[in-house]
């Protein structure tokens, strides 16, 4: 085992090793009780895939305000009276071996009032979605609340957190050009990214020396530019803020969006990036034990399962066994009951993902 092979351990300057190479995707399972207190199924999902011995299991995106739940059954990390539920999954995770990291997320222009019982915030007035801007102050108050999260992850036992700066959720949204706020938070590349430092330098003052912390970033789909992506990406990397940088690529093995940046396949423009002692993970399409293997030759540190996870509570014990393994799908019910995923996660599967469950 060399250092850059699926199967070897992955350290950090924070925190614990991860077993190998593979996470656990943060997956919205809609699980969680209508409260978003935790819940048996969410539990069971969660603590089977560390069971199955993913090296980092990744909770999925979980609200730090009130008003940022997009998603019914979201697991809830707003306020203390989620301790409980929140220390249970950790302990579970820990217990299987597992590193447990939490994610933290605002849906910001895409949470659903009728959820969360308040008004939809956004960084500008979007009378489509019904959201209206936030105040200066309510922006610092976000901001503390991302912070206020990652401690009560640290209390609950998680290992570590990773903020959900990726797929045109609150934080992407700041970092959008249309976001041409006039205060601090808008405008300049600068401003729009004043609000993913802010939340890291928060983090990192309230949180443990040990506590890992990451961060998701997506460069296509979401409106953010690729230049712009990259850019922030290299800050991040050698900021000595951040453990893992993980790039939500949606395709690992895509050319760019964006033609002007065809030179290099996506994934290389951020492989190619100097990342000091940071860690770089990349998420998409990842269904094979070759195509684990390849992201690895690639450059990147280790690789995130979305699919793959879901399929196999075991995934990298299979890929690790199998130089050759590889997903089928869809499958029948049975085999995802089998596989711990519970009524309310099947049904969103069943019904959104094509070619998924059959
Ligand atoms: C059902 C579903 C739920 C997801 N939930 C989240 C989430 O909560 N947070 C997040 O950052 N990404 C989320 N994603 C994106 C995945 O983490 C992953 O990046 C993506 O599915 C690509 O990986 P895959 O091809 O291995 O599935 C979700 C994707 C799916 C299909």
């Amino acid at each position: 085992m060399t250092a850059g092979t699926p199967a070897a351990p992955l350290t950090f300057g924070r925190g614990p090793a991860w077993a190998n190479r593979f996470a656990v995707a943060p997956l919205t399972n809609l699980q969680s009780h209508p409260d978003g207190t935790l819940s048996d199924d969410e539990y069971a999902w969660l603590v089977r895939r560390a069971q199955g011995g993913f090296g980092m299991v990744m909770t999925c995106a979980s609200h730090v305000s009130r008003a940022g739940q997009a998603f019914p059954g979201q697991l809830a990390a707003w306020d203390d009276r989620f301790l409980p539920g929140l220390t249970r999954l950790a302990g579970g995770i820990r217990d299987a071996g597992g590193v447990a990291a939490l994610q933290l997320h605002h849906g910001g222009r895409r949470a659903d009032a009728a959820l969360s019982g308040v008004p939809v915030v956004a960084p500008w007035d979007d009378p489509a979605k019904s959201a209206r801007a936030l105040t200066t102050a309510e922006v610092e108050q976000v901001v503390a609340d991302f912070t206020a999260a990652a401690v009560r992850a640290e209390r609950a036992g998680f290992h570590g957190v990773e903020v959900h700066g990726a797929h045109g959720y609150l934080v992407c949204q700041f970092l959008n050009p249309r976001n041409d706020r006039a205060d601090r938070y808008g405008g300049s590349f600068e401003n729009r990214t004043r609000m993913v430092w802010e939340i890291l330098h928060g983090i990192r003052a309230a949180t443990g020396p040990d506590f890992q912390v990451g961060l998701r970033l997506t460069p296509e789909r979401s409106g953010i530019p690729l230049a712009e992506a990259r850019a922030l990406a290299a800050d991040v990397l050698v900021s000595g803020l951040l453990d893992y940088l993980d790039m939500s690529l949606w395709d690992a093995f895509k050319e760019t969006h964006e033609e002007a940046h065809r030179d290099r396949l996506l994934i290389d423009h951020f492989t190619g990036l100097p990342r000091g002692g940071t860690r770089l993970g990349v998420a998409g399409k990842i269904g094979s034990a070759p195509d684990a293997a390849w992201c690895l030759d690639r450059g990147a540190d280790f690789v995130l399962v979305g699919a793959g996870a879901v399929l196999h509570h075991d995934f990298p014990v299979r890929a690790l066994a199998d130089a050759g393994f590889r997903l089928v799908q869809p499958r029948p019910r049975e085999h995802f009951v089998r596989e711990s995923v519970g009524p309310a996660f099947l049904h969103y599967l069943a019904t959104n993902w094509d070619d998924f469950v059959a």
